[in-house]
């Protein structure tokens, strides 16, 4: 999709659509709307839609009236809402270009970047697949802003992180017999060779040598190899000592291995590595944005399979750092895998971390699918990541994590074991990551809720979001001592 900013009002442009936000209690005459606003047709609710065609004085066919709200609600979010919206009613109907009106009290970054993020989300559709649909997309995308303030930095900036949560989404799509770990290690060469990062791919004879026993052991029942995928930036000058390390749930499919998963819903479990693909997506804008802080992502990728070489529950096996681990549930496997990737990206010097994984249904049961559970050790790093998160629209609760649940998951036979019962399992999850992140700065997001949408949104497409990708970027740009 192309991108431009038009110095002009939305009459003159020539489009197949021009789209004008209206607001509640905001009487709006121009388009020969007023009428409209009189008889009760447009309110200015969220996202309502009045499509008016040939209306006099305007050079483009088309005019899409979108609701937005009230104006004391009206924030980026919404703005980002709203262009998706308008895009996919649009495309819907054939239409290619699209120019929408960024009002003088909206002229800044903020909102532009934000319109532009969902234009370009709104577009998106997980449809590579399908052979005979035709497949509606829309060409360009332009923000209509008489008004002064420069937007190019801001939309150049939003084009990048969006088409960056594009790739992510289109990555947790593949289903697992395309996208295997070998391939999402082949994704992330590409990705280094593309944006100037560095990547480093370890075996399983290279994780042998390290002792990862808990990757390893998850990995053993699938004749798929598994990989620790490693992704370097290094800032021009690092204005920062600090070295931020990103850690992704990279499960190409999770059928639950031994402890095998009912099939209802089976299919969905190619979305277990939405954390290493968001992490792989990060990477990808950070190599373009080139912030001043040291960033390396750490994704390790496996199958989950049941068979004759697949671990077994009660199977104990020692982690990188030497703790053993009774396995008494083999689909609690996400947090074996990166309990070895944390310990390792300690170990490559990382001074704070972020993980991201769809590591519980248990975080669904709590949160559903609104936010991303939050958990952390440490206070400044957990409102690094909130603040992160409050700005680009990504929803985030923090959740406790503390000491005692620690009890949940004893083991009469090893250090720990690897599930911790029946209550509280998206903490007792985060609460076996602790005892691998140990005293490092450290953030868990379980995305397990929020990584999917199970119903198509106005502005987003079923399938995958891209979460936590936005938050993640904006931490390493935004990131000081
Ligand atoms: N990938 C799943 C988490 C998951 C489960 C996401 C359901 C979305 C829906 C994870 O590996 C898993 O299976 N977790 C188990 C842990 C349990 C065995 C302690 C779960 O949440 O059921
Ligand atoms: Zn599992
Ligand atoms: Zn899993």
């Amino acid at each position: 999709m192309r991108i431009s900013i038009e110095r002009k009002p939305l009459e003159p442009i020539t489009a197949g659509a021009v789209v004008a936000p209206v607001f509640e209690g905001r009487r709006d005459p121009r388009f020969g709307a007023g009428e409209l606003f009189d008889a009760g047709e447009i309110a200015g609710k969220p996202l309502e839609m009045t499509l008016l065609h040939h209306v006099p004085g305007v050079a483009s066919p088309r005019v899409l009236l979108v609701g937005a709200g009230k104006p004391e609600k009206f924030d980026p979010a919404e703005m980002r809402k709203l262009a998706g919206a308008a895009v996919r009613r649009l495309k819907s109907i054939g239409v290619k270009e699209i120019a929408l009106e960024l009002g003088a009290e909206y002229a800044s970054g903020d909102y532009a970047g934000a319109a532009v993020e969902g234009a370009i989300l709104g577009d998106f559709e997980p449809d590579r697949y399908k052979t005979n649909d035709d497949k509606k997309s829309v060409d360009s995308f332009a923000l209509a802003c008489a008004a002064g303030a420069d937007l190019e930095a801001a939309v150049e900036r939003a084009r990048i992180v969006a088409e960056a949560q594009n790739y992510v989404r289109s990555l947790v799509n593949e289903p697992a017999n395309r996208l295997t770990p070998s391939n999402v290690a082949d994704a992330a060469r590409s990705l280094a060779a593309e944006y100037s990062l560095e990547c480093e791919v370890l075996d399983r004879a290279r994780m042998e040598e390290l002792k990862m026993g808990a990757l390893l052991g998850v990995a053993q029942g699938s004749a798929e190899p598994p990989v620790l995928i490693v992704l370097r930036y290094r800032p021009p000058e690092a204005a920062s000592s600090a070295h931020l390390g990103l850690v992704g749930k990279g499960v190409t499919f999770d059928s639950g291995g031994i402890s095998i998963k009912p099939s209802d819903g089976m299919e969905k479990m190619k979305y277990d590595m939405a954390g290493g693909a968001a992490m792989l997506g990060a990477m990808r804008a950070i190599g373009q944005i080139r912030p001043a802080v040291a960033v390396t992502a750490f994704i390790p990728c496996v199958e989950n399979m049941p068979g004759g070489r697949a671990q077994r529950p009660g199977d104990i096996v020692a982690a990188m750092s030497g703790k053993t681990i009774e396995v008494i549930n083999t689909d609690a496997e996400g947090r074996l895998i990166l309990a070895d990737a944390l310990v390792y990206a300690r170990q490559q010097g990382c001074t704070h971390l972020v993980d991201a994984a769809t590591l519980t249904g248990a975080i669904v049961v709590a949160l559903g699918h609104l936010n991303v559970g939050l958990f952390a050790n440490d206070d400044a790093m957990r409102d690094r990541v909130l603040g992160a998160a409050r700005a680009t629209g990504e929803r985030m609760w923090p959740m406790p994590l503390e000491e005692d649940y620690k009890e949940y998951f004893k083991s009469a036979f090893a250090d720990m074991a690897n599930v911790g019962g029946r209550w509280g399992g998206a903490i007792t999850a985060a609460m076996f990551l602790k005892e691998f992140a140990e005293e490092t700065p450290w953030v868990h997001l379980d995305i397990a809720g929020t990584a999917w949408l199970d119903d198509a949104k106005p502005y987003l497409a079923k399938g995958p979001t891209g979460i936590p990708l936005r938050t993640l970027v904006r931490l390493a740009e935004e990131w000081k001592d």
